[in-house]
């Protein structure tokens, strides 16, 4: 279960807390239409105040677990990589700057690029908030993306849930231009196959270019799930806000985010493991696991209760961790990602 970091939960709490809830409620249904139905990507979705308080309170505390878990996934199998400097491309109120801000302390500049001045204000107070001083003095720009992001080098470039906003004609363009004077980026996208799609034209792209996958795929070959018929992505549980659950009329204390991701890298990381796709069935005595493997495509693997080291890292194995296969001789492999 992921939460928002206490300084974001007391600094949304305090910037929302002069808009009524009922103003929320009718804007974040208005939101989730308008994500729902599409929309015309020359409008300014986040355009008005209390559609921003409303993205902020509703979607980016979900924006946050997807995008902390896929840098989590990422950080593991690049353990080396410490970068100093973010950018983080359609920021809107900034979740990725604090996801990013935690999985890697090395950080110490960052920038927001942003087409929404409203979105980028609110994002801005909230980081000044922080207790991270990276996050604290994030600075927040209006940009546009076009054909492609005028961004500067950095160490790191996100860009999470922005990619099905531009138009397609100008999504490879952009994608290579993330990847240029930049180590290590990753994007992230709703866990639909429309969001599938996004990531897997953006991975093509960014291998054009050079970059090697670090997460979630074990290979840089291409994608073995059967096209049209399943698509690549993993789920995350998060805490819901009081506030949260009143403006969405959801009862449950938690919501279940679904995306999916690709990390890159100018670095060729060793040691890419399989990756775990689909929930674990988990019954006395053994774990089944659906895997994507760099050798053998799409397989499903048993771990019986016989091969004692192997089944207890299966036992706390989650959707979307890494997993080393056991040896013939015995058990090789490294628990869950931390
Ligand atoms: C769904 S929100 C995602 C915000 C944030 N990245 C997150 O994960 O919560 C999409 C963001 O992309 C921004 N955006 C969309 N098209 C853009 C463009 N052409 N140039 C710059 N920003 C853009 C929007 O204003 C909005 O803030």
């Amino acid at each position: 279960m992921v939460s928002l970091p206490d300084d974001l939960n007391d600094a949304l709490e305090s910037a929302l807390a002069r808009f009524s809830v009922n103003d929320m409620t009718q804007a974040t249904r208005r939101l989730i239409q308008q994500y729902r139905e599409g929309f015309d990507s020359a409008d300014i979705v986040l355009g008005s105040e209390i559609d921003v308080a409303a993205y902020a309170a509703y979607r980016m505390p979900a924006t946050y677990a997807a995008v902390h878990t896929a840098l989590r996934h990422t950080a593991a199998l690049a353990p080396t990589f410490a970068p100093q400097t973010h950018i983080d491309v359609g920021g809107g109120t900034g979740a990725a700057v604090w996801a990013a801000a935690e999985i890697w302390p090395s950080l110490k500049e960052v920038k927001v690029l942003e087409q929404a001045p409203m979105a980028a204000a609110l994002g801005g107070r909230l980081a000044r908030q922080a207790v991270s001083p990276v996050v604290r003095t994030a600075t927040w720009s209006r940009a546009t993306i076009g054909n492609k992001v005028l961004k500067g080098p950095s160490d790191l470039v996100t860009m999470s849930y922005v990619l099905g906003e531009l138009p397609p004609a100008v999504r490879d363009g952009v994608v290579r231009s993330l990847a240029a004077d930049t180590s290590m980026v990753v994007l992230i996208e709703p866990g639909t196959p429309a969001g599938y799609e996004r990531i897997i034209a953006a991975r093509d792209v960014l291998i054009g270019e050079g970059l090697s996958v670090v997460a979630p795929c074990p290979h840089d070959g291409a994608c073995p799930i059967p096209r049209g018929k399943d698509w690549c992505h993993f789920s995350v549980r998060l805490n819901r806000s009081s506030l949260h659950r009143q403006i969405k009329t959801g009862m449950l204390g938690f919501e279940d985010e679904k995306y999916s991701y690709v990390a890159a890298s100018t670095q060729a990381w060793p040691d890419r493991p399989d990756r775990v796709i689909r929930h674990p069935q988990k019954r006395k005595g053994l774990v089944s696991l659906q895997l994507c493997t760099r050798d053998d495509g799409l397989t499903d693997e048993i771990v019986s209760k016989r091969n004692s080291d192997a089944y207890r890292r299966a036992r706390n194995i989650s959707w979307g961790d890494a997993w080393d296969s056991p040896r013939e001789d015995g058990d090789r492999g490294q628990g869950p990602e931390a």
